[in-house]
């Protein structure tokens, strides 16, 4: 009998879509919620201030979520209310980090230097791949064993450990990697002696970083420049603070109004931060003004081509913003060059588009994107968290309904993208479907 029942049984799977109906113009008023690339370094931050941290702006999104099970996994207790989240790392009990929490999401890689400046002991698992291809850790880990910290890897696990301090270093970066930036300042705050960064990332997120930890007692100068200098102090206390602007949320929304030849005033912005996308989108042919904390754009009847966009370090084109604006670029007049020079494969997106009836052809690191007239609403699969963005950005202006399948990948980034485009005009539905799955 049980036999019976269990081949005959199917395991029932419940699956989020987005169905986008296509053809309308994305038009208003929206305000951008903090950053997501932010908010997963100042939650692992608030581990060295040994006492309650408050962090307002901060978004309501999984990666998030995950990190927060992290620092409740480590014995700090978290609450939220709307965007403001508390900390209270007091009580920091465990020094790993579960594999299945690690797994969650790679960037919890910024865990391992907050922990080892707090307890002198981390083991964390291997962070895996992603779909972006192989993501190594080596520049993390060289900078950290700069630091004094002694890393052992052992079957896919770090095992670390240091005898007092860690101690401060002059560290030349290969690449100007914000992962390892970020491990590094954590990991520095409380060193002793001064640690120099040369070759800092200087995306805005780090300044954010440094911004925080300062108000923590932290003494660290030239976040957001290429070199940044750490004097470590003893200790650190919990500190408030303001999540910056997601400047790739605000790249998006441009995009989605850019694509389906709409007007949009995206508030609480960052414009600067976004510096490296908006001549694109004027090249575009776009009319773009921006304000303090203001960016307006409006887009024309149909866009032009853009010669090539080279993803690039900030304050270049920020490779976040590829995905995106290869969309809107697949409607353009002409033919588009995209050079992906951050990730090794950061085009799985393009298959999808294609399946929309885009012109696009790769070849290594370089997209060749050939403008359409049109494109059609199809069934399509976020592959990852800026592709998935790209497929809605897509969806909005094809012609017909789009269905956007595995959106857990967008909501790593994106609070309630369908809502947030709704209140523009959009007509999105998240859905839930069952998808049976024989055993
Ligand atoms: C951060 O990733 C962001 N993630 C990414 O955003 C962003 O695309 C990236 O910076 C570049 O701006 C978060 O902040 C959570 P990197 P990170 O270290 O820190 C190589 C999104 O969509 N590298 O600057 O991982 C690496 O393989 C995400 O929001 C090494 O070789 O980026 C990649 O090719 C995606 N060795 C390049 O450098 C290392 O030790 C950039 O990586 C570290 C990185």
């Amino acid at each position: 009998m049980l036999d019976t029942e269990y081949l005959l049984c199917e395991r029932v799977l419940f699956v989020d879509q987005l169905r986008i109906r296509g053809g309308l113009r994305v038009a208003g008023e929206i305000s951008v919620h903090g950053a997501k690339n932010s908010s997963l370094p100042l939650l692992a931050a608030t581990i060295l201030g040994k006492s309650q941290s408050i962090l307002h702006n901060c978004p309501r999104l999984s990666d998030v979520d995950a990190a927060v099970r992290i620092l409740s996994y480590l014995g700090c207790p978290v609450e939220r209310s709307g965007h403001t989240v508390w900390v209270d790392t007091s009580q920091l009990s465990h020094f790993d980090v579960p594999e299945e929490l690690m797994r969650e999401m790679r960037s919890s890689i910024v865990f391992l230097g907050a922990i080892a400046a707090r307890l002198g002991k981390v083991k964390i698992s291997f962070p895996g791949g992603c779909e972006l291809g192989p993501r190594p850790i080596d520049l993390h880990l060289s900078s950290l064993r700069k630091l004094g910290l002694i890393i052992r890897e052992d079957h896919g696990f770090l095992d670390c450990e240091v005898a007092g301090r860690l101690k401060g270093a002059v560290i030349p970066l290969s690449f100007p990697s914000v992962g390892a930036t970020e491990n590094i300042l954590l990991a520095a705050a409380t060193a002793e002696g001064v640690t120099q960064i040369l070759n800092a990332a200087q995306e805005p997120e780090i300044a954010d970083l440094a911004d925080f930890l300062n108000a923590c007692g932290a003494k660290i100068s030239g976040a957001g420049k290429s070199t940044i200098f750490i004097e470590g102090v003893e200790e650190l206390h919990g500190a408030e603070h303001e999540v910056i602007p997601d400047r790739i949320v605000s790249a998006t929304y441009l995009c989605c109004a850019a694509a389906t030849g709409g007007e949009i005033l995206v508030r609480r912005a960052c414009p600067e931060t976004v510096a490296g996308v908006l001549p694109v989108l004027e090249q575009m042919g776009c009319r773009i003004y921006t304000g303090e904390k203001s960016i307006y754009l409006k887009a024309p009847e149909r866009l032009k081509r853009i010669r090539t966009v080279r993803t690039m370090p900030y304050p270049g084109f920020p490779t976040d913003a590829q995905a995106p604006v290869m969309a809107a670029a697949a409607l353009a007049d002409g033919t588009s060059v995209f050079v992906e020079n951050i990730f090794e494969s950061r085009y799985k997106h393009v298959a999808e588009l294609a399946r929309m009836g885009a012109d696009i052809k790769v070849e290594g690191k370089v997209a060749v994107v050939n403008g359409v007239k049109k494109l059609y609403g199809a069934g399509v699969e976020a592959t990852d968290l800026r592709g998935g963005a790209a497929l809605v950005v897509a969806g909005l202006a094809a012609e017909g309904e789009t269905v956007v399948s595995q959106i857990q990948h967008i909501d790593r980034g994106y609070e309630q993208i369908e809502e947030s485009l709704n209140s523009l005009g959009a007509h999105i539905q998240r859905v839930t479907e069952k998808a049976a799955e024989d055993q």
